[in-house]
C-alpha cells in the first residue's frame, strides 16, 4: 500500500497578487480552517479540505501519515530576497547611517572572511537563525572571498534550502584587503558559478556591491558574466540614502541616473534584484519594469540606517515586482514578521498601507515571483517544493490574548504582523522534511 506523508491543520497560501485583485481579494488566496498537504516526495501532491482529501486517498487506498497542527497556522515558508550573512555578527550596531556604518562596522568584520572556519561558522548560524525564524529560502550576500560563498552554500546544501548567494565584487573605495580586481572577480565569479550554479536547490548571484565600490571596469565584468550565463542571477544595492546618490552622481557624472549606472553595463533584466530602491525617479521605475528587474523591501534596515521610505504605490502603479527582505545586518531582525510590521509602519509615514493580505503575499509568493522561482516554490500549488511553517498564534501571552479579539482571518493576520517574531514559528519545513522545531 502506498504511504504519503501529509499535514493537517488551518491552511493559508496565495495563488495572486492581492493588489491585483481589487474587487475581490479572496480571490488572492486559499484558506482552508481545517485544511491538509499532502507531500509526495518533498513536493505538494494536494492542498486542500482535510475532509475531502481524507476522502479521497482513502479512496485511491493510499494511507496518509498526518502529523496535525490544529489552532497553528501552515504556510509557505517565508522568503528573504536580500541578506547578508557576514553581517549577522554586526546586527544592531549604533549610531551611523550607510556610508559610515559600511566602514565602521561592516567592511572590518567582512575581512575576518578570509578565514574559511568563521565563515562556516556563521553559515551554519546564519542557516540556523533563517529557519528558526521561517524563513526557507534567501537571496544572500557572501564576502569577497570565494570561500566565504563556499561556506554559505554548503550550510544552505546540508539542510536542503532553496538558496542564491554569491561573491561580492568590489574593486575599490574598500579596504584593500577587502578589494578584487575586475579581472580576478570575474574569474573567481566564472568558478564559483561552474561549481555552485544550479547545484541541488542553489543558485548563484553575480554580486556587484554597488556602484561606488566598483570601477567601469568591473561593472562591465559583471554584465559580462550576467550575458554569458543563463539563469544566473544578479543581486546588489541602488539609491539607499542621499549621501550615496550623491556620490555616485561624482563618480559616474554620465549617467542620467544611479539605476542608469547599472543599466549602462547590462545589469537590469529579469533575474536581477536590487535592495532598497528609494530614490528613484519615474524614468527609473519605467526602465526597471521594461527589463523585468526587481526590487528588494527593506524595512528595518531602511528605519535603522535612516535611509528613507520605500514607495511601494510607485513600484505597484509601474508593475514592478517586490520582494520583501530583512537587510541583515543593516536590517535589524532575521524575522519577516517583524519586517512586515516595520514594512506597515514606514508605508503609514509614507501616506500608504500594506494590508495583511498584501504583507503575506509578499513575504511568500510575492517575494518567489519578484526572484523568478514562483515555479519552483512560494505558495502550496500541486508539484511546487514543499517549504513550509507552522506558526503558533498563541505564542506568547500578549499575542494570544489579542488573538482572542481578533474576528476574522484579516484581522488575526495583521495582529500577526504586528506583534509576531520568531517566538511564533513552531516549526520549519524544507522539502517536506521537518528542519526546525521549537
Ligand atoms: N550598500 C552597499 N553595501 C551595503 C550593505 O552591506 N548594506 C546595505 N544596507 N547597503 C549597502
Ligand atoms: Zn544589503
Amino acid at each position: 500500500m502506498t504511504r504519503l506523508n501529509a499535514v493537517r491543520g488551518p491552511i493559508l497560501h496565495f495563488i495572486a497578487n492581492p493588489s491585483q485583485c481589487a474587487e475581490d481579494v479572496e480571490s488572492s488566496y486559499q484558506y482552508f480552517s481545517d485544511g491538509m498537504l499532502v507531500l509526495d516526495k518533498g513536493r505538494i501532491a494536494a492542498c486542500g479540505e482535510a475532509g475531502s482529501l481524507l476522502a479521497k486517498y482513502q479512496l485511491e487506498g493510499i494511507e496518509l501519515e498526518i502529523e496535525s497542527y490544529p489552532d497553528k497556522l501552515i504556510m509557505p515558508g517565508f522568503i528573504d530576497t536580500h541578506t547578508h550573512y557576514p553581517q549577522t555578527d554586526v546586527i544592531g550596531s549604533y549610531g551611523a547611517q550607510l556610508l559610515d556604518w559600511l566602514q565602521t562596522y561592516t567592511f572590518p568584520m567582512e575581512l575576518r572572511f578570509a578565514d574559511a572556519a568563521l565563515a562556516n561558522e556563521v553559515a551554519n548560524f546564519f542557516c540556523d537563525e533563517l529557519l528558526r525564524n521561517g524563513t526557507t529560502s534567501a537571496m544572500v550576500f557572501a564576502t569577497v572571498h570565494p570561500t566565504s560563498v563556499d561556506a554559505i552554500f554548503e550550510a544552505a546544501n546540508a539542510r536542503n534550502m532553496r538558496l542564491m548567494a554569491g561573491k561580492v565584487m568590489m574593486d575599490r573605495h574598500a579596504p584593500a584587503e577587502l578589494c578584487d580586481t575586475a579581472e580576478t572577480s570575474y574569474e573567481q565569479s566564472r568558478e564559483l558559478i561552474l561549481k555552485w550554479h544550479d547545484k541541488d536547490r542553489l543558485s548563484y548571484a553575480i554580486t556587484p556591491r554597488f556602484a561606488p565600490t566598483s570601477t567601469e571596469q568591473q561593472l562591465e565584468a559583471a554584465g559580462k558574466l550576467f550575458a554569458e550565463f543563463e539563469g544566473v542571477y544578479l543581486q546588489s544595492h541602488v539609491a539607499e540614502n542621499l549621501d550615496e546618490v550623491a556620490w555616485v552622481k561624482e563618480l559616474f557624472p554620465w549617467s542620467r541616473s544611479y539605476l542608469g549606472v547599472y543599466d549602462h553595463y547590462g545589469l537590469l533584466g529579469e533575474r536581477a534584484i536590487y535592495a532598497h530602491c528609494i530614490y528613484l525617479d519615474q524614468q527609473d521605475h519605467q526602465r526597471m519594469a521594461e527589463t523585468g528587474t526587481a526590487m528588494s523591501f527593506c524595512p528595518t534596515s531602511n528605519l535603522f540606517l535612516g535611509s528613507g521610505l520605500f514607495d511601494m504605490n510607485a513600484a505597484q502603479a509601474a508593475g514592478i515586482r517586490v520582494g520583501m527582505a530583512t537587510d541583515v545586518g543593516g536590517g535589524t531582525s532575521f524575522s519577516m514578521l517583524q519586517t512586515l510590521n516595520e514594512a506597515y509602519k514606514v508605508l503609514q509615514l509614507n501616506g500608504q498601507s500594506l494590508s495583511p493580505f498584501q504583507a503575506f503575499y509578499q513575504a511568500t509568493l510575492g517575494s518567489a515571483e519578484s526572484l523568478r522561482m514562483d515555479d519552483k516554490v512560494g505558495n502550496f500549488e500541486v508539484g511546487k517544493e514543499a517549504d513550509f511553517i507552522v506558526i503558533d498564534l498563541a505564542a506568547t501571552p500578549l499575542i494570544k490574548r489579542r488573538m482572542e479579539h481578533a474576528n476574522n482571518l484579516k484581522e488575526q493576520l495583521f495582529a500577526l504582523m504586528m506583534l509576531g517574531d520568531d517566538r511564533n514559528i513552531e516549526a520549519a519545513y524544507v522539502m517536506g522534511e521537518c528542519r526546525y522545531h521549537r
